[in-house]
C-alpha cells in the first residue's frame, strides 16, 4: 500500500511555496525593521515546559499536545506554541543580562493533536513574535500596531481586531469565583468536559464549542468587570495609545484566549474570509509566564500568525510563482554539451533556464516551454550554433530576434534580469 502523510500533516507543494517565502520574508523585513531579532529555538522540549507554562487544565495541555518517552525515560513534547520555548531560551541563556529587553521572533511548525479540518490543522506553522522585559502599555499598543501593518503590507483585508483585559493574579481570582458561581446554576446545561472544567478552569469554557454551553455562558459575568484599578489603567492606556495610532478595533469582553499564561492585554485579529477557524492571529501579555518557569521574573508580550490561514488570504490576483526566465530549445543531441555550458553559466548568473534532456521535436520543446511559463526561448539548432547564431522568441509577443553567440550570456542577462 502506498504510503501517505500524516492526517492534519500537510505538504506544501512548489506552486504553494511561493506565498510562504512571500510572507517569511515580509515577516523578517518588517519586524527586523521594528527591531526584533530572529531566534531559532528546538522542536522538542521537556513536556513540564508547556505543562507549567501553558497551564495544566487547558485544553492544549490536556488532550492536544504530542508528547511520547524518549529511550532515556524522558517525557518530552513537539512544541504546541513557541511562548514558552522562547521564554525558556531567554531565561536559560539568560539573555537579560545584556538586556532585559528582549524582541525576538521565531518562524517554525507547531503540533497539536486537535480534530483536523479547513483551517486547522496538527502541524501548522506560526510567526511567534515576543517582547519580554517591558510592562509599559506602549509596548502593547507597539506589538498591535507592527502587526497590523504587516498584515496590510501582505494584503489582508477586511480585519477586526479584537481586544481585551484579563485582569492579574490579584484580580482574575475573584472573577473565576463570580463565574463558577454563575455557571454552577446552570451545570445542568454544561457538557462533561465543561462540568469538569467549572472546577479545574472555568475560564476555559468559553471557549468550548458545544451550544449548551455557548448558552450557558452567554450572560455570565465578563472578565473586564472585574479588573482592579492596575490593571483598568493599564488597559485604558493601551487604547489610547492604539488610538493615538489611528487603529480602529472592537472590544470583545468575551475573549479569554486559550492558554492560561495570559494576563491583562489578549488581543486576536479574525478575518471575515476565513470560515469558522477565522482567527489569523491570537496575543496578549504574560506578565506571570516567567515567575512560573524559573527565577527571573520578566513581563511579557506577543503574538503568533499562523500562516496557512494567512496564506489562504493572500490576494488572488497575485503572482507568486517563480517561472523560468528562459527554456533553452536544442535541436540535435550533438548540440546539448553546448547547450549544457551554457546553461550552467546561466543558472550562475541567476537566470532561471530549463533544458529539454531528451532531445525531443521543436514542436514538444516549444509545448512543455510553454507550459512552464517561460517568458523567452532560445532556439539552438546545429546549423545556428555553426554560424555562431541563436534565434530568441518572446512567448509573450511571440515575436522572434536573432542573436550572437558571442556575448550571449551578456545579452540575455541583460534581456531577462
Ligand atoms: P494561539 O491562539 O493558540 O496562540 O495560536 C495563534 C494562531 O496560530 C491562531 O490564531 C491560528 O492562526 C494559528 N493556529 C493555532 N492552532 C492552529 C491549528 N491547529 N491549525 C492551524 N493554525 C492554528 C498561541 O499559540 C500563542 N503562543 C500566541 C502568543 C504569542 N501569545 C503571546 N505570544
Amino acid at each position: 500500500m502506498e504510503i501517505k502523510a500524516i492526517r492534519g500533516f500537510n505538504d506544501i507543494l512548489p506552486d504553494e511555496v511561493g506565498k510562504w517565502h512571500f510572507v517569511e520574508e515580509t515577516a523578517r523585513e518588517v519586524f527586523e525593521g521594528f527591531g526584533f531579532s530572529e531566534i531559532r529555538i528546538p522542536i522538542l522540549e521537556r513536556t513540564e515546559l508547556f505543562s507549567r507554562g501553558i497551564g495544566e487544565a487547558t485544553d492544549i495541555v490536556e488532550k492536544e499536545m504530542y508528547t511520547f518517552t524518549d529511550r532515556s525515560g524522558n517525557s518530552l513534547t513537539l512544541r504546541p506554541e513557541a511562548t514558552a520555548s522562547m521564554a525558556r531560551a531567554y531565561l536559560e541563556h539568560q539573555l537579560y543580562t545584556f538586556d532585559p529587553v528582549a524582541k525576538l521572533y521565531c518562524i517554525g511548525p507547531m503540533f497539536r493533536y486537535e480534530r483536523p479540518q479547513k483551517g486547522r490543522y496538527r502541524q501548522f506553522y506560526q510567526i511567534d513574535v515576543e517582547v519580554f522585559g517591558v510592562e509599559n502599555p506602549m509596548v502593547d499598543a507597539e506589538v498591535i500596531v507592527m502587526l497590523i501593518h504587516f498584515l496590510r503590507r501582505v494584503g489582508l483585508e477586511k480585519l477586526e481586531l479584537q481586544i481585551n483585559s484579563l485582569g492579574c493574579r490579584d484580580c482574575r481570582p475573584r472573577y473565576r469565583e463570580e463565574l463558577k458561581k454563575f455557571l454552577k446554576q446552570k451545570a445542568f446545561q454544561l457538557c462533561e468536559d465543561c462540568q469538569r472544567r467549572l472546577e479545574t478552569n472555568p475560564l476555559r469554557i468559553f471557549d468550548c464549542k458545544v451550544e449548551t454551553c455557548q448558552e450557558a455562558i452567554a450572560d455570565a459575568p465578563k472578565v473586564n468587570d472585574f479588573i482592579c484599578p492596575e490593571c483598568q489603567k493599564h488597559f485604558d492606556k493601551v487604547r489610547e495609545y492604539l488610538e493615538a495610532a489611528g487603529l480602529a478595533y472592537i472590544l470583545n469582553p468575551r475573549m479569554v484566549r486559550g492558554l492560561d499564561y495570559y494576563t491583562r492585554t489578549a488581543f486576536e485579529v479574525v478575518s471575515y474570509q476565513l470560515g469558522s477557524q477565522n482567527a489569523v492571529t491570537g496575543g496578549g501579555r504574560y506578565d506571570n509566564l516567567f515567575g512560573e518557569l524559573g527565577d527571573f521574573d520578566s513581563p511579557g508580550i506577543g503574538f503568533a500568525i499562523g500562516i496557512e490561514r494567512l496564506v489562504s488570504l493572500l490576494p488572488k490576483d497575485r503572482e507568486f510563482v517563480q517561472y523560468p526566465h528562459l527554456f533553452i530549445a536544442a535541436l540535435g543531441v550533438e548540440t546539448l554539451i553546448e547547450v549544457y555550458q551554457i546553461i550552467n553559466q546561466l543558472h550562475l548568473e541567476g537566470i532561471r533556464a530549463e533544458l529539454d534532456y531528451e532531445g525531443k521535436s521543436l514542436k514538444s520543446q516549444m509545448r512543455r516551454a510553454d507550459k512552464l511559463k517561460a517568458r523567452y526561448v532560445l532556439i539552438l539548432g546545429e546549423n545556428e550554433l555553426k554560424q555562431g547564431k541563436a534565434v530568441l522568441r518572446n512567448m509573450e509577443t511571440k515575436s522572434q530576434e536573432e542573436i550572437s553567440m558571442e556575448g550571449l550570456i551578456d545579452i540575455l542577462r541583460k534581456k531577462l534580469l
